[in-house]
């Protein structure tokens, strides 16, 4: 038996993020978002205070990515929808027809071209209106979303049969509302990351029951949420306080939204007992970390069809020395990651290249989270601009990588039904701007006409899609005890 080729009917696609690629940010009546706002804003915060204003130019260009998508032979296309684009001031009151234009244009010719579309609601973009409000610390937007995911479900939910409600909710939460380093920019410690993730999980359960109650029966689509983490795993296995500082790990970054939404409704204890105790000792009456009510852990508690892994990359784990005196999701963590120095870096500091990483965390979330169907809707590298066309390593990475979800397939029994590349096209990496290159296909800043050109790992890739399994055959990995 040849071991190289995937499962039958296995999706193989890439994705975008509306504001990474589109650009078109005043055009046609889109409204502001807090990318917009942040970008717009300077202060250095993003690489050389770059914009996603014109980024890919795919608003106007999409029939160039449609070229790309169709050159690899792509099964699914991920892409986001904006918001801001849909529905200006973020509620259904005022609805931006050419937006609505936009995205049936993308949806149509996907569907002529028999590529499947896998679309996410929110990828970062809140509508500045909705952030004026107080955005995801309000708990009004979750009601908001659900409007503005009803309208989405009504108006692309005919042909739209995979929905992904939010993107990587830790990193909004985390990057937006604790650290400020990413839109909307705020830097409230050890409140702000609590509060942010708590309306979005809320939201995504609401989105979630509205499709549920009102449009499976009809459309017959799927509905989920895309959680990104690291693999992590004990600094030294033999230490108890590494494995608990591990433990605190994947507790305060995966189970935050994961427990909640595919075990109980509700937070992991860890989460809640670490909390609880040191907002105590800086003399709170109340944990930082908000709670569920009974009745809305029930109404979270299963609220996904299937699951999507966002993995890039893996740590190793040991606990961090806090003082405890100011309130901070660090110190309530209280664990730090470390990358092992033999590890190949990306171009982004952040990305240290551990391929082997995502078959533990496959079938850590295989055990963990009742067996559930795996999308991975992100996984890449990153090179650094200039990039070179022949990026050779970077395919030797996305190979290593695909391999080990081979073995999570095949070894571990692993139930992963699909892979997209990050990204389609290099794109606006949100601090890093355009220095950071993600891409399949190599985009031109610098031309008028942004072309994109294929990287070797496009071409490659496109060979793997079209064979349904590595381009090398392989021998039968053997024994499930084998890696
Ligand atoms: C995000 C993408 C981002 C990628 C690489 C993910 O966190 O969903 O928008 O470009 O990682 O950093």
């Amino acid at each position: 038996m040849d071991s190289s080729i995937f499962p039958k009917s296995f999706a193989w696609g890439a994705a975008t993020a509306a504001y990474q690629v589109e650009g078109g940010w005043d055009a046609d009546g889109k409204g502001l978002n807090v990318w917009d706002t942040f970008t717009h804003q300077g202060g250095d915060r993003v690489f050389k205070n770059q914009t996603g204003d014109v980024a890919c130019g795919s608003y106007t260009l999409w029939e160039e990515d449609l070229k790309c998508i169709k050159q690899l032979g792509l099964t699914h296309y991920r892409f986001s929808l904006s918001w801001s684009r849909l529905l200006p001031d973020g509620t259904t009151g005022f609805i931006n027809q050419k937006g609505i234009d936009y995205y049936n244009k993308m949806i149509d010719t996907l569907l002529e071209n028999n590529v499947i579309p896998i679309v996410t609601l929110y990828h970062f973009d809140m509508p500045q209106a909705l952030e004026d409000q107080g955005g995801w610390q309000s708990e009004k937007t979750a009601g908001v979303f659900e409007e503005y995911a009803e309208f989405c479900f009504k108006t692309f939910g005919d042909r739209v049969k995979m929905w992904i409600t939010i993107n990587e909710p830790y990193v909004v939460a985390k990057y937006g509302y604790e650290d400020g380093l990413f839109a909307p920019g705020k830097k409230e410690q050890g409140i702000g990351a609590y509060q942010a993730a708590h309306n979005m999980i809320k939201a995504h359960a609401k989105a979630w029951h509205n499709y549920n109650m009102f449009f499976r029966n009809q459309q017959k689509g799927l509905v989920s949420i895309a959680l990104d983490s690291d693999w992590a795993e004990p600094f030294d296995p033999n230490s108890t306080t590494d494995k608990e500082a591990t433990e605190r790990y994947l507790s305060f970054h995966l189970h935050w939204f994961a427990k909640p939404i595919f075990i109980d409704g509700d937070y992991p204890e860890i989460m809640k007992s670490e909390i609880f105790k040191k907002s105590k000792h800086q003399g709170l009456q109340l944990s930082r970390l908000p709670e569920f009510t009974n009745e809305e852990k029930v109404k979270i508690k299963g609220t996904a069809d299937f699951f999507c892994l966002n993995y890039y990359t893996t740590r190793k784990i040991r606990p961090r020395k806090t003082t405890h005196d100011e309130p901070s999701y660090s110190s309530d963590m209280a664990a730090e990651g470390i990358k092992d120095p033999n590890w190949p870096i990306s171009s982004i500091e952040w990305l240290a290249v551990v391929p082997w990483g995502i078959r533990k965390l496959l079938k850590y979330i295989k055990d963990t989270f009742a067996n559930p169907i795996i999308y991975i809707t992100e996984n890449g590298f990153a090179q650094s601009n200039p990039a070179s066309l022949e990026d050779t390593q970077r395919w030797t990475y996305f190979q290593e990588t695909l391999l080990e979800i081979l073995k999570a397939i095949k070894l571990d029994r692993v139930s992963v039904k699909g892979y997209l590349v990050w990204s389609l096209l290099d794109n606006f990496e949100w601090i890093s701007g355009y220095s950071a290159r993600f891409g399949l296909f190599h985009v031109d800043f610098h031309r008028i006409d942004l072309p994109r050109t294929p990287y070797i790992s496009a071409i490659e890739y496109s060979k793997v899609v079209k064979r349904n399994g590595l381009t090398k055959p392989m021998e039968c990995f053997g024994s499930p005890h084998n890696s």
